[in-house]
């Protein structure tokens, strides 16, 4: 039998500097697994909800050509002026990593024919979307978006069904959280309100930051997102879209509404919300938490709306279509917040063991009690019991089994109470059954 040396060999001392470490990208980060269990908790409770409204996961690439977000997400949006990663790869390829990823759902609608398919097509997706944005509280370069797109459907009752599951998904998490929303029209309609926007904000240019200078004569629409605080003050005396809207999209946001108030969706009204990306039509809206500090930082738990014009921008036939996407960094950080008692990789029983007979034991009687549903800890390469119990206590173990070499010749086991400290001792044969029934599974 192999047996264990006593003395640890010390790492041979070298005379060479260490190479400097390395650390992950500014703005991206190692998800432990201590954190892996609130993902898990918010990635379940998306998809159990997105299923039962019938939608259906869809995989599309990381990176894309990046003229499907240039025309997709907008020229002039920060998205595309900033934020995204682009690349030309050997091959002369010019390839972005997703920003978001909308424009590839459209894109894939259109590349995999699915226009032919029964409509409305419902889609959900989850996975890390990058942009070069400044990094700060809630703000990475590589984060992840839970979202869901409804293609093929114009009715409102689709609008508010989306907000409905983008709101009970954080509400299933423990999330309070408020909507705002506002309707942003046709680009037709949305003419008369730029111009009505552009001549106010250039009766106070002069107030204007280089860079909100340039968003009037490109974009006035944009000023509506500018963080700086002149801007925001000005805003409020601002014109409002909603006076500006054509006749259909101001019926279809009353029907939106009207949706959310017969199923008790707590909403704001936002004249001023227009949404960072291009392609939105009609329908646009952001969930926040309650907490003042989220709205002061502008931190939106998601975001989305309706964009009928993506599809034929992208090169498809005119498709209508809406959907939302959520932060799922910032949901989870949420949900820490709320739930800081949530211990993700609980068990139920640890065996431990004493003396390589016992560790023998030990490992069969693990094996067992995972092969009959008992969530079971371990630390077969620790050999004090002292050890075992206070990893058995870290995980939050209720029951112990305890295996030493006394017992292995006995043909039993101990099981300790970890509240209580008492033990009993059980026939070997009957561990399971014992654990089992001590744990009141059936
Ligand atoms: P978005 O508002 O750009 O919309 O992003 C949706 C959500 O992703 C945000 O509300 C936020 O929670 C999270 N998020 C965005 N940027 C970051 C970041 N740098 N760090 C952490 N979290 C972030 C979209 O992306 C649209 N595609 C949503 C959509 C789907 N519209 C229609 N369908």
């Amino acid at each position: 039998m192999p047996k264990k040396s006593a003395t640890k060999k010390e790492p041979a001392v070298s005379s060479k500097k260490a190479p400097p470490q390395i650390a992950p990208p500014r703005g991206m980060r190692d998800i432990l697994p201590a954190e892996q269990g609130f993902w898990d908790i918010a990635r379940k409770a998306c998809i159990s909800i997105a299923s039962t409204y019938g939608f259906e996961r869809i995989d599309t690439p990381i990176v894309e050509e990046t003229a499907l977000f240039v025309r997709g997400v907008g020229k002039q949006t920060d998205i595309v002026e900033k934020e995204i990663y682009s690349f030309e790869t050997a091959g002369n390829e010019k390839l972005s990593l997703r920003p978001e990823c909308t424009a590839s759902i459209v894109r894939a609608y259109i590349s995999n024919g699915m226009l032919n398919q029964p409509q409305p097509v419902k889609l959900w997706y989850m996975g890390p979307m990058f942009r070069h944005d400044r990094p700060q509280r809630g703000r990475y370069r590589q984060f992840f978006q839970f979202g869901c797109e409804l293609l093929g459907e114009m009715d409102a009752v689709c609008d508010a069904q989306l907000v409905i599951i983008s709101y009970l998904i954080l509400k299933e998490l423990g999330i309070d959280a408020v909507v705002r929303i506002n309707s942003i029209g046709t680009p037709e309609s949305r003419v008369n309100y730029k111009n009505a926007l552009s001549s106010y904000f250039r009766s106070k240019r002069a107030r204007l930051s280089e860079e909100d200078r340039k968003r009037l004569t490109k974009n006035p629409l944009r000023l509506l997102d500018s963080k700086d605080p002149a801007v925001i003050e000005m805003k409020a005396e601002a014109p409002q879209i909603v006076d500006w809207l054509d006749e259909d999209s101001k019926a279809h946001f009353m029907r939106v509404l009207e949706y959310l108030d017969e199923i008790n969706v707590p909403y704001q009204l936002d004249p001023y919300l227009v949404r960072g990306l291009d392609y939105y039509t009609k329908t646009v809206f952001e969930l926040f938490t309650a907490s003042e500090e989220d709205e002061a930082t502008q931190s939106a738990l998601g975001g989305g709306g309706r964009y009928d014009g993506l599809a034929e921008i992208l090169g498809g036939r005119p498709t209508p279509a809406a959907g939302f996407a959520l932060g799922l960094d910032r949901v989870v950080s949420k949900l820490k917040e709320l739930n800081p008692q949530i211990e993700p990789n609980k068990v139920e029983v640890f065996v431990a063991q004493l003396g390589e007979q016992g560790r023998k034991k030990a490992l069969m009687v693990f094996e067992e009690l995972r092969e009959a549903g008992v969530k079971t800890g371990e630390a077969f390469s620790k050999d004090a019991i002292k050890a075992q119990m206070e990893i058995a206590n870290r995980r939050g173990a209720a029951w112990a089994v305890i295996i030493g070499q006394k017992e292995v010749l006995d043909g039993t086991a101990i099981i300790r109470d970890m509240d209580s400290g008492t033990q009993e001792i059980v026939d070997a044969r009957k561990i399971v059954q014992e654990i089992k029934k001590k744990l009141g599974h059936g």
